[in-house]
C-alpha cells in the first residue's frame, strides 16, 4: 500500500470515526431556548400548573428496602440506606401503589414528591417503576435508569425535569420500535427528523440524542396540557415537534377519568436489608446485609450475599385487552438490554456520578 493510499485510509477512518462518534445533534444546528425552565411557569400557567392526581400514601417499616432503592442509595452513595423512608403512594387513577424512596435528608417532603409525579398524566405515569429522592448541593436535577427515577435536590417547581426523565422512559415504551429507545436504536430516523431543521429545543438537547428527544418530549407535554407551541415560533424544529406530537401527544394528554393500563408490581423488587444496624436490631429475618451498610461507613464493597441484579421487574402485569410492545416473559431481558442502552446513551450514572440527567440547564 503506498504512503499517499493509507493517507487517505487512514483520513476516511478518522472521518467515519468521528460520524460513528457522534453522540449527538451537530453544534451547528442552533440552540432555540436557554432552557426550557419557561415551560414551567408562565401568563396562563405552565407545567408546574397542571393539576395533580390525589393519593393516598402509606410508609413501609424500617428495616428493609426495594433492591432498586438500596441499589442506586449504596453502590452511587446518595443516602446511607438506613436512612430511607419507603412509602407506597395510591393514586386514584391506578389500584397498585408507586413506590417511593425517600433519603430522609432529602428536601423534598413525601407529599411534593407525590404531588410532582401525580401532576404526569397516568398514560405516562405508568410507565415508571420507583421513584427515590436524594439531597443536593445544586438544584434540581433527575436520572432515570431503567424506568426507576432519581430526583437530586428539590424539583417540586420543575415539572419540566419530571416530564423530561418520563420521557426518557416513553423512548423505551411507547414508540414504534420493537428492542429499545426510539431516539437511538431509530437513530437514522431520528436524526434525519433533526437534521431537517435548524435548531434544536437547547444547549442540553445536543447532549445525545436520547437527550434531544426527551427535550422535545417536555415541549411536546407542554403542547398536550398548557398551550400552543407553535406559538414559540419553532419552525427551525418544525419535523422535531411534529414527530413528538405524533408519538407522544395521546400519551402526554390529561383525559378526565383516565386509569392505569398497565403497571409494575410495586411489591415485585426483592427486599434487601438495609445495613447492619437494621439486621442487628432484628429488622431483617436473617437476611444477608449487602457490603458493609453500616452506619459508620456504608461505602464498603457490595455484592456477596445476593447477585447485583433485581428481579428484572418480572411482576409487569396488564389487563387482557391490553396488547403491549413487550411481552411480559422479555422484561428481564429487555432490563438488561435497556441498562447497556442507557449506559451507552449516557443515562445512567456510574460510581463517577455522570448522571445528572436535568430536564435543561437551571
Ligand atoms: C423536512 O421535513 C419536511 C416535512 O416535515 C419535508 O417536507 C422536507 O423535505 C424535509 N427537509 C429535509 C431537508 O429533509
Ligand atoms: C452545553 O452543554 C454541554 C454538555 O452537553 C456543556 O458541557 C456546556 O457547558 C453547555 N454550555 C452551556 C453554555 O451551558
Ligand atoms: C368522570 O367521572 C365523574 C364521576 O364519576 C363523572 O361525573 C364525569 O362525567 C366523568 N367524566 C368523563 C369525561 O367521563
Amino acid at each position: 500500500m503506498s504512503h499517499s493510499t493509507l493517507t487517505t485510509l487512514m483520513v476516511i477512518l478518522a472521518a467515519f470515526t468521528q460520524y460513528a462518534l457522534t453522540q449527538g445533534p451537530p453544534d451547528s444546528l442552533t440552540e432555540k431556548f436557554a432552557g426550557l425552565d419557561f415551560l414551567n411557569t408562565g401568563v396562563g400557567g405552565g407545567l408546574n400548573d397542571i393539576p395533580g392526581t390525589s393519593y393516598t400514601m402509606t410508609q413501609r417499616d424500617w428495616g428493609m428496602l426495594p433492591w432498586p432503592c438500596y441499589n442506586t442509595a449504596f453502590i452511587e452513595g446518595y443516602c446511607d440506606p438506613h436512612d430511607i423512608e419507603v412509602w407506597d403512594v395510591t393514586y386514584n387513577d391506578c389500584s397498585e401503589p408507586k413506590v417511593f424512596c425517600r433519603c430522609n435528608s432529602s428536601p423534598m417532603s413525601m407529599d411534593t414528591l407525590a404531588t410532582a409525579l401525580g401532576q404526569i398524566p397516568i398514560a405516562a405515569r405508568q410507565w415508571i417503576d420507583t421513584i427515590s429522592s436524594y439531597p443536593a448541593v445544586g438544584q434540581c436535577s433527575a436520572w432515570n435508569g431503567a424506568d426507576h427515577l432519581n430526583v437530586f435536590g428539590d424539583c417540586s417547581n420543575y415539572m419540566s425535569v419530571w416530564f423530561h426523565e418520563v420521557a426518557h422512559s416513553l423512548d423505551y415504551w411507547v414508540t414504534d420500535t420493537s428492542d429499545g429507545y426510539y431516539s437511538t436504536d431509530e437513530l437514522a430516523e431520528w436524526s434525519a427528523i433533526v437534521l431537517n431543521g435548524t435548531c434544536v429545543p437547547d444547549n442540553y438537547s445536543k447532549a445525545s440524542w436520547a437527550e434531544s428527544w426527551a427535550q422535545v418530549a417536555v415541549m411536546s407535554a407542554w403542547h398536550a396540557n398548557v398551550g400552543n407551541i407553535w406559538d414559540f415560533g419553532i419552525g427551525c424544529m418544525h419535523a422535531q415537534m411534529d414527530k413528538s406530537i405524533e408519538q407522544l401527544g395521546s400519551i402526554w394528554q390529561g383525559i378526565e377519568n383516565a386509569t392505569c393500563e398497565r403497571w409494575w408490581e410495586s411489591d415485585d423488587w426483592e427486599l434487601v436489608c438495609m445495613g447492619d444496624d437494621a439486621r442487628n436490631a432484628g429488622f431483617c429475618d436473617g437476611e444477608d446485609v449487602q457490603g458493609s451498610s453500616s452506619r459508620s461507613g456504608y461505602g464498603g464493597d457490595i455484592g456477596h450475599g445476593r447477585q447485583g441484579v433485581g428481579k428484572g421487574g418480572s411482576g409487569l402485569k396488564e389487563r387482557p385487552d391490553v396488547n403491549p410492545k413487550v411481552e411480559k416473559k422479555r422484561k428481564e431481558e429487555e432490563l438488561a438490554r435497556k441498562i447497556r442502552a442507557e449506559e451507552q446513551a449516557g443515562l445512567k450514572g456510574g460510581k463517577t456520578r455522570a448522571r445528572v440527567r436535568r430536564g435543561e440547564k437551571l
